[in-house]
């Protein structure tokens, strides 16, 4: 089985962004230090214009050769006319609302969230899929998630989007490895006690 993996940025206070979703107070603390950890560590999660501007347009993917993400998710590159933005992996959007993929390299899921999941992970490979989020598609996928992998940034929000938009329910994960940063972000790995 393929591993789904929540690759995500929080808050202390465990927020993924503002209220509407905004992590743009996040931004800051990728320095040096922090990019050459996710340059090193995870490639495949930087857009792909990003990559570009970092020269690593033809570095090997490491870990991860899908990724999934809900149409909120997908709509920041949208704005910016990007309907790739991670053109370097295999594109899933979750999506009743765009009735046509705006790009080749995107399939939307406009049912069958989970069952396509499923799917995804049943296949051979020695990669995996990274769950880019948001909130909402988070939390309908919470029981089929294998790995967490979670940003923490010092700062607390109070409030704001949380890391899964689902109900209350215990999921138990055990801490795989803790890494921390001189700017004091934290990133912990985390595998799911099935
Ligand atoms: N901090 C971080 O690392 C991080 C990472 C990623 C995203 N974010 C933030 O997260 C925010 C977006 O999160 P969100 O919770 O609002 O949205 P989201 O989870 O990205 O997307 C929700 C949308 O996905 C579609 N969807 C959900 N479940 C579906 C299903 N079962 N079948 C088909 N389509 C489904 C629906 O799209 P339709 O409405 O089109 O039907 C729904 O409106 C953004 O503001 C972004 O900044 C933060």
């Amino acid at each position: 089985m393929r591993k789904l993996t929540y690759f995500i940025a929080c808050s202390i206070d465990g927020f993924i962004g503002d209220p509407g979703g905004d992590a743009a107070s996040m931004y800051p603390f990728v320095d040096e230090e922090f990019l050459a950890f996710l340059k090193a560590e995870y490639p495949e999660t930087l857009w792909t214009p990003g990559r570009r501007a970092l020269g690593l347009d033809d570095l090997p993917n490491k870990r991860f050769d899908t990724v999934i993400q809900g149409r909120g998710s997908y709509d920041l590159a949208l704005k910016e006319d990007n309907t790739s933005p991670y053109a370097h992996l295999r594109e899933y959007v979750a999506s009743g609302t765009l009735k046509e993929s705006p790009d080749p390299n995107v399939e939307i899921i406009a049912d069958d969230l989970v069952g396509k999941v499923r799917e995804l992970k049943a296949e051979d490979g020695e990669f995996g899929i990274y769950l880019c989020g948001g909130s909402q598609i988070a939390g309908e996928l919470l029981d089929e998630i294998d790995e967490l992998v979670i940003k923490t940034y010092p700062l607390v929000y109070g409030t704001g989007m949380p890391m899964f938009g689902s109900g209350f329910a215990i999921s138990e994960f055990t801490l795989e490895s803790v890494r921390t940063f001189g700017n004091g972000v934290l990133v912990r790995s985390y595998s799911r006690k099935r």
